[in-house]
C-alpha cells in the first residue's frame, strides 16, 4: 500500500478545518436554531437571554465576539442568532474586506437589525478596523472626500445591526476592537455525550442507521469537535455501504475508525508527530513553539489553534513559561517508559 496516501487520507480525515468540497455537507448539517444546538450550555444561556432581551426592546442583539478552534459551532451560531432574531446575515470575512470601499459598501447595505458576520476577524486590516469602530459604536461610517488640505469627512447614518466576529486567535484581535464588543465568547470542545448527540441527528438528516454504540465510538474519536464527528460519521457510512449492509454498528465503525488510523483519543499523525518529537527530540520539553514548529515541519499558527488546545484538553502537554512540555499522560499514551525526571509529582499519573 502506498504510505503517502494513507497518510493524506488520514491527515484529511481529523482535520478540523473546513475542507474545500466539505461546504455544503457543513451547510446541510447546521442546525438552524438555538434548541437544535448541542452543548455549550453557558454560551446558549447567555445567548438566549441577549436575543430575547434584543427582541423585546426591537433592537438588535449586542456585537458578539465568537472564538475557539476550528469546527466547534462559530459560523452556525452566527446564522442562529440572526435566525432567532429574524434579521438577515451578510457574511464577509477579515482578509475579504480589503478596500474601505468594500467595507463601506457592506455596512450601507444593511437593513435595520441585520446581522454582519465577519469570519477570521483577526485577519482584518488596520484601516478596515477603524472604519468599523464608528460603525460598531454609534452606527456612523465616517467617509473622507477629497484629497489633501481640502480633504473633509462626512458622516453618514447606518441602520442599527449586530456585528458578529469570529476567530481562531483571540490573542491578535487589538483590545480596541475587543472592547466594542458587548459580549466575547469562547467555545469549548464536546464532551462525548454531546457529540453523539450531533452524530445521531446527523445519521437522520444524512439517513444512516447507526447503533448507540457506534455513535459513541465515532463521538469519542472525533477531537470534541462536530465537524470532525461528522466527517467521521460519513466515512464510516461509506465503508458501511461497501463493505455491508449500510448499516453501521460498533463492529463495523471500529473496523472503520481502525483503517483510517485513528487512535482510541482521537489523535491524528500530526498530533502524535509533535507529541513523539517533545518527547524523543527534546526530552520531553519543555520545548519552544518555533522550534517545535520547525521539528515536526508544521506551521506554529496550527500548532497553537489546532493541535495544542486539544492536546492541552486531554492532559497530553503542558504549557510552561519556558515552552510546551509532555506530560506522563503522554508517555502512557504513546505506550512510552517514563522518564526519571518526569516523576515530579504534579505530572505524576494518577489513574
Ligand atoms: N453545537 C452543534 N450542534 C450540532 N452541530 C454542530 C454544532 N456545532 C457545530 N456543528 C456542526 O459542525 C460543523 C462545523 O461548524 P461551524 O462551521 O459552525 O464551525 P466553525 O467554528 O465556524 O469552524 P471554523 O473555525 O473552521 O470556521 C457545522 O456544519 C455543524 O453541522
Ligand atoms: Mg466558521
Amino acid at each position: 500500500m502506498n504510505l503517502m496516501n494513507e497518510k493524506i487520507n488520514h491527515e484529511h480525515v481529523l482535520a478540523p478545518e473546513l475542507k474545500v468540497d466539505e461546504g455544503r455537507i457543513d451547510n446541510a448539517l447546521r442546525p438552524k436554531q438555538l434548541e437544535e444546538f448541542v452543548g455549550q450550555p453557558k454560551l446558549r444561556d447567555n445567548l438566549s437571554i441577549f436575543i430575547a432581551a434584543a427582541k423585546k426592546r426591537g433592537e438588535p442583539v449586542e456585537h458578539v465576539l465568537l472564538y475557539g478552534p476550528p469546527g466547534l459551532g462559530k459560523t452556525t451560531l452566527a446564522h442562529i442568532i440572526a435566525h432567532e432574531v429574524g434579521a438577515n446575515i451578510r457574511t464577509t470575512s477579515g482578509p475579504a474586506l480589503e478596500r474601505v470601499g468594500d467595507i463601506a459598501a457592506i455596512l450601507t447595505n444593511l437593513e435595520p437589525n441585520d446581522v454582519l458576520f465577519v469570519d477570521e476577524i483577526h485577519r482584518m486590516n488596520k484601516v478596515i478596523e477603524e472604519v468599523l469602530y464608528p460603525a460598531m459604536e454609534e452606527f456612523a461610517l465616517d467617509i473622507v472626500i477629497g484629497k489633501g488640505p481640502s480633504a473633509r469627512t462626512v458622516r453618514l447614518d447606518l441602520p442599527p445591526f449586530t456585528l458578529i466576529g469570529a476567530t481562531t486567535r483571540l490573542s491578535l484581535i487589538s483590545a480596541p476592537l475587543r472592547d466594542r464588543f458587548g459580549a466575547t465568547h469562547k467555545l469549548e470542545f464536546y464532551e462525548p455525550e454531546e457529540l453523539v448527540m450531533i452524530v445521531r441527528r446527523s445519521a437522520g438528516l444524512l439517513d444512516v442507521k447507526i447503533t448507540d454504540e457506534a455513535a459513541m465510538l465515532v463521538a469519542t474519536r472525533s477531537r470534541g469537535t462536530p465537524r470532525i464527528a461528522n466527517r467521521l460519521l460519513r466515512r464510516v457510512r461509506d465503508f458501511a455501504e461497501v463493505r455491508a449492509d449500510g448499516r453501521v454498528d460498533a463492529a463495523l465503525a471500529q473496523e472503520a475508525l481502525r483503517r483510517l488510523e485513528i487512535d482510541d483519543c482521537g489523535l491524528d499523525s500530526a498530533d502524535r508527530s509533535i507529541l513523539t518529537a517533545i518527547i524523543d527530540k527534546f526530552d520531553g520539553g519543555p520545548v519552544g513553539l518555533q522550534t517545535l514548529s520547525a521539528a515536526v515541519s508544521e506551521e506554529t499558527e496550527t500548532i497553537e489553534t489546532v493541535h495544542e488546545p486539544f492536546l492541552i484538553q486531554l492532559g497530553f502537554i503542558q504549557k510552561t513559561p519556558r515552552g510546551r512540555q509532555a506530560t506522563a499522560r503522554a508517555y502512557t499514551h504513546l505506550g512510552l517508559p517514563q522518564p526519571a525526571d518526569h516523576q515530579s509529582p504534579q505530572l505524576q499519573l494518577t489513574n
